[in-house]
Formats: C-alpha cells, structure tokens, sequence
C-alpha cells in the first residue's frame, strides 16, 4: 500500500504550493483540506446558516455533496465553486465554522476517507496531529506573517482577486490567533513533524529540501 504524506503550518505558508509540486513529481493525488473548511462556510453563508450554529452546520454538512477532484477543483452540488471560495470573507468563514468540533469532526472522517488506500498528499492544520497520525512524512511549513502576506498578494494578483497586502496581513494574522487557539484540534506541529521555515527560501530550495526529507523517511 501507498503511504500518504501529511502538511500542516498557518495560512498561506506555501502548503499547497509545495504539495502540487510535490503531488505532480511523486504521482500522489494532492487534497486541500482547507478547501473543505472553506466549502462549509460558502455553503452556510448561502444558506444563511450562522457560522456558529454547529447543530444546523452539521446537518447541512451531511446533505451537502462535496467532490474534491483529483485535479484540484472543488464542486459542491454541481457547482465548481474553487476560485469563489478564495475570498477574505470566506477565509474568515472557515476559519470559524473549524471551530465546531461537529464540522471537524465530519470533514475529519471525509478525508481519511479519501485517502485510505495511500497516495495522498494532505494540507491543514490537523493532518499530522489528528487526520494521519501514522503518516510516514509529516512537514510543518511556517514562514513569518509579512513574508505570507506579501507571497499571497503575489498569488491574489495572478488570480484577479482582491489583493490589499495590508488587509491579508490583518486577516493572517487573525487567523493565525484564531487557528492556533481554538478548542479542538488547534493547529500545533506534531511531534514527528519536520518544520520548515520558508522565509527566506525559494520554492526551488523548499522543494529540495522537502524531496531530501521524503528520501530519508520512505527511502524514495
Ligand atoms: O488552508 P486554508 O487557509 O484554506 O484553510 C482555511 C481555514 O480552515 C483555516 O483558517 C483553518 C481551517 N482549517 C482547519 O481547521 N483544519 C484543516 N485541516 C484545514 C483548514
């Protein structure tokens, strides 16, 4: 059986960067799991669902019909939903509705799910922790708030959407508070995880160093 590959670390870090690098040279299926947060809270928002309500989110979450295809797309409903989901107000929206131990632990069991037969690499803030404790390789990516912010302006821009360096700092750095000091499943490095600080480094020298850690662990 293929082994899957857990990647946690704060919000624009570079995770799924590196993870569709990684995904595309190992031939392993890349899975967003922070695209799942994110579903949820679009959903509640069109639903007009407040984000704290978790008996009402729960139930939306086992009627709503998620695909999280193997190309990256995110489809809920029948609706492609992957660059709407992108917005400041739907980062929050996550942010918040992964509070409620109900939303996590749904999406939780989604994902090990997904992944089950191996093949897989995961991004989030619980992989290493709660969603793959077993994983062979685990990575902790962090880097420092301004160097994220100033990376997602870059990213924002190519994308066309909104891209105010000071407004994503703000909203990194809120996140950050909020990720790393709720209730349940906070984001924290697990113990056999190798962090990795991206600051100062290129995507190509992340990458490098990523592939050296995969060699030494699995031996590929
Ligand atoms: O990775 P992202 O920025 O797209 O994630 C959006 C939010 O979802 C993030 O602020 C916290 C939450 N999240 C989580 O709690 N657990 C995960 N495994 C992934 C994301």
């Amino acid at each position: 059986m293929k082994y899957n590959i857990a990647i946690d670390g704060p919000s624009a870090a570079g995770k799924s960067t590196i993870a569709d690098i990684l995904a595309e040279k190992l031939g392993f299926v890349h899975l967003d799991t922070g695209a799942m947060y994110r579903a949820v809270a679009y959903k509640a928002f069109q639903d007009d669902i407040k984000i704290d309500d978790e008996e009402n989110i729960v139930k939306m979450i086992e009627k709503m019909d998620l695909d999280m295809t193997n190309d990256g797309r995110v489809i809920l409903d029948g609706e492609d939903i992957s660059e709407k989901i992108r917005t400041n107000e739907i980062s929050m929206g996550a942010s918040d509705v992964s509070k409620l131990q109900g939303c996590r632990e749904a999406l939780v069991a989604m994902q090990q799910k997904i992944c089950e037969n191996g093949g897989y690499i995961l991004d989030g803030r619980d992989i290493g922790t709660v969603v793959l404790v077993d994983a062979p390789v685990k990575l902790y990516l962090v880097a420092s708030a301004e160097a994220r912010a100033q990376r997602r302006v870059l990213q924002n821009i190519e994308k066309g959407i909104e891209a105010d360096y000071e407004t994503i700092l703000e909203d990194i750095k809120k996140r950050d508070y909020q990720d790393s000091h709720r209730e349940h499943s906070p984001l924290r490095k697990a113990d056999d995880a190798i962090e990795i600080d991206t600051s100062d480094m290129s995507l190509e020298e992340v990458t490098e160093r990523v592939l050296e850690i995969i060699k030494e662990k699995v031996g590929e």
